[in-house]
């Protein structure tokens, strides 16, 4: 029922494999993948914040090590985060099980932490707040709706009526978005829920089955852009759109020597280096970052400690400490593991010479 007064809690969910995203999530978690040189999970976590939440429980999987190193107590990003613990990654409504102690029969607002949305989710927790839904749902029109969570609602009065994850035929174009709002009615569902095709718990089925017992979904329609970063081609155009509102900077230390070009947005952080190169923004060079003799085109993010000489390169995520020498073409569209080296080979044999994880991807000219 409606209750202004009630506290939403917070549920961001940071388990699962990325297997899509290999092989960068060999090596870390997904959600710790840089969009704009911050962490996919830290804009999840903002975003509560924003929408007044304090009181974060984040669950984690086999990475909970490394997530819990990046995100600390939550203090930094001004919240209290408690870490929850999944088996295995059983499913999103198996999270919500998992962390029913946590929730402790509060209202809560569920954010999936691989997805971005630039509109926040403030309004949509206020007006679940002042409703009386058992759950609310954002949506978005998308060209590959069997690829997500599928809504159908009633064109008269706006409800939800039918809901089904990743159908082969999807009834709708409208996908389901990773933030959720929910009461506690939600466990009444998915403590009888069974696994999937792909053998998961699904939120999706669970909320089909509050339907089912004529419960109210409330959905909205997304304002602005939504990004799901499962794949990197998502993670490439996540760190487009956000590089879209980037904050010009120039920390103090950040030095740009007169043969350089700095034009658009740029982002400089401390002790970042600039020699005889051009700079065309929006671009982020994070702390210690050196570029000399080099083109750094739109939509570039180089992590800390990146090191590129006589080396062009645009639309790209760059993670830290990685080297970019001599590279001949212009780089466009990658995506760079931590500490990956790519220089030009000078001695004979004129050979192209790789040395790369499983599942990655090289294309030469
Ligand atoms: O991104 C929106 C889509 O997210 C929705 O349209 C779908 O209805 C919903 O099922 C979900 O689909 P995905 O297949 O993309 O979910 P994924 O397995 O990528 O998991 C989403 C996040 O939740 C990710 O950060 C990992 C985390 N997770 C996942 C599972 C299965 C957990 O923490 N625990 C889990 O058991």
């Amino acid at each position: 029922m409606a209750n202004a007064g009630e506290a939403l809690k917070g549920l961001v969910l940071a388990g699962g494999t990325g297997s899509r995203l290999r092989p960068l999530t060999y090596t870390r978690s997904k959600q710790l993948l840089p969009v704009a040189n911050q962490p996919i999970l830290f804009y999840a976590i903002e975003a509560l914040v924003a929408a007044g939440i304090t009181d974060v429980g984040v669950v984690v999987g086999d990475t909970a090590r490394e997530i819990e190193a990046a995100v600390g107590d939550g203090r930094a990003l001004g919240c209290r985060i408690t870490y929850i613990p999944q088996a295995a990654p059983l499913g999103l409504a198996h999270a919500v099980a998992t962390a029913a102690p946590f929730l402790d029969g509060h209202p809560f607002l569920m954010y999936l932490g691989d997805n971005l949305l630039k509109g926040g989710v403030a309004h949509f927790a206020q007006r679940f707040l002042e409703s009386d839904w058992d759950a609310g749902i954002m949506l978005t029109a998308v060209p590959h709706p069997e690829q997500f969570g599928v809504a159908v609602v009633d064109e008269r009065t706006g409800g939800v009526v039918r809901l089904v994850e990743k159908p082969a035929i999807p009834p709708s174009n409208l996908a389901l978005v990773g933030v959720y709002l929910f009461r506690p009615a939600i466990f009444d569902v998915v403590d009888g829920l069974s696994p999937s095709a792909r053998g998961e718990l699904e939120i999706t089925d669970a909320l089909q089955g509050l339907l089912d017992r004529g419960r109210t979904v409330h959905a909205e329609q997304v304002d602005g852009w939504w990004k799901d970063t499962g794949k990197p081609e998502d993670l490439l155009e996540a760190n487009r759109l956000v590089l879209e509102d980037l904050e010009p900077l120039r920390a103090a230390n950040a030095s740009v020597d007169a043969e350089s070009q700095v034009s658009g947005r740029v982002a400089l952080h401390a002790g970042v280096v600039v020699r005889r190169s051009t700079l065309r923004g929006p671009v982020v060079l994070g702390p210690g970052t050196i570029v000399e003799d080099s083109f750094i085109g739109p939509f570039t993010s180089l992590g800390g400690g990146v090191r590129v000489v006589h080396t062009e390169i645009e639309n790209s995520i760059v993670l830290a400490e990685a080297v970019l020498e001599d590279v001949p073409g212009r780089i466009d569209g990658s995506l760079l593991g931590q500490g990956t080296r790519v220089t030009r080979r000078r001695a004979a044999p004129r050979a192209i010479t790789l040395v790369t994880g499983d599942h990655c991807l090289v294309e030469v000219l």
